[in-house]
């Protein structure tokens, strides 16, 4: 009989503790003691923790007899690295964090279902099953993407859930333009986010929800940041921030500025009336495709030109049996 899977753990929280401690010391070498002493436990433990932040790829330089030293600054998204950008988010207080997990979406899914409180964040350096729509897997490649679920608790019908994965694509076009103003990312409804018409981020949302009432959302959010190739069976269609740009891109930097603008999409959908109205309205500006685009509805096996959304965010498409309305499901070009 198969023994049950065992559960990922989450990092160990004293690595971002150790990692913030030689941050804060940069440009000397801190000793082994002092780093003990500062994270309560043995020398011969912070060389232990030392080896694992290695592995994890952290630059760090062991000077016998002196201690440790940061050669660069990492790019891990441990809670250490983000929580203090986040402060005052609804995604500051409960960020979780694994060096590799199945996906990041079932990890928050479980934990909502036990009770996780709102705005708790899972983020992974690598997913063994990333999981997109459909049946689809997300490619997860260690560190050099972000893989990130968020846990909403919205007073929603589950009819208008599908705003939150627009907004969610929103939030990812702001996080990109506010560090790099010349990239202009295009979405593609319900959830993709195109650059140079390849993919640079998929956003999947998963709901427990009662016939009238959403108990809980998982807005799973993948970005490719800085992978330099893809699968041969990707390539064609998966693009990075890297590659579009040339340049390599702090996933630090991309995570708070997604997680930010995410806030700020979500606060304005509790508190204004009018919120849905512009996320559609939005939607349809950054989207190359929304509208006056022929197009074929896979699953439905028609013809059409895009006509824009309705007011919960789904496709229209004008057939020449009249106009249709596209509530899940692959849409291409034709
Ligand atoms: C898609 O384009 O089909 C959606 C892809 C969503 C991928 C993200 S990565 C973080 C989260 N965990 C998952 O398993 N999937 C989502």
């Amino acid at each position: 009989m198969a023994s049950p899977q065992k559960a990922a753990a989450q990092t160990d929280a004293r690595l971002g503790r150790i990692v913030r401690l030689l941050i804060a010391h940069a440009t000397v070498v801190v000793s082994g003691t002092k780093i003990a002493a500062e994270i309560g436990t043995s020398r011969s433990e912070i060389w232990r923790l030392v080896q694992q932040l290695r592995d994890l790829g952290v630059d760090i330089a062991g000077h016998p007899s002196t201690g440790y030293s940061l050669r660069s600054m990492p790019d891990l998204l441990l809670p250490d690295m983000l929580a203090l950008q986040l402060h005052g988010t609804l995604f500051g207080e409960h960020i979780h964090h694994y060096y590799k997990i199945g996906s990041t979406n079932t990890v928050a899914l479980e934990a909502a279902s036990a009770g996780a409180p709102e705005g708790s964040v899972f983020l992974a350096e690598q997913q063994t099953a990333g999981r997109g729509r459909g049946a689809n897997q997300w490619h997860s490649e260690r560190s050099v993407g972000i893989y990130c679920s968020a846990l909403l608790r919205p007073a929603l019908p589950p009819s208008d859930v599908l705003v939150l994965t627009l907004a969610a694509g929103l939030a990812v076009c702001s996080a990109i333009q506010e560090i790099d103003s010349r990239v202009v990312p295009d979405l593609k409804w319900p959830n993709d986010v195109l650059i140079d018409g390849k993919k640079v981020c998929g956003v999947l949302t998963e709901m427990q929800a009662e016939v009238t009432r959403v108990r809980y959302v998982v807005v799973g959010i993948g970005i490719n940041v800085n992978q330099w190739s893809f699968p041969a069976d990707l390539q064609a269609i998966a693009t990075s921030l890297r590659l579009a740009t040339g340049t390599e891109w702090s996933r630090v930097e991309v995570c708070v500025a997604l997680l930010r603008s995410l806030d700020r999409e979500y606060r304005s959908l509790l508190e204004n009336a009018d919120a849905t109205a512009s996320i559609l309205h939005r939607f349809e500006e950054r989207s190359s495709s929304a509208r006056g685009q022929r197009v074929v509805v896979e699953d439905g096996g028609f013809e059409g030109v895009t006509e824009g959304l309705d007011s919960r965010g789904f496709l229209q498409v004008r057939t020449d049996q009249g106009m249709r309305t596209i509530l899940s499901g692959v849409v291409r070009p034709a």
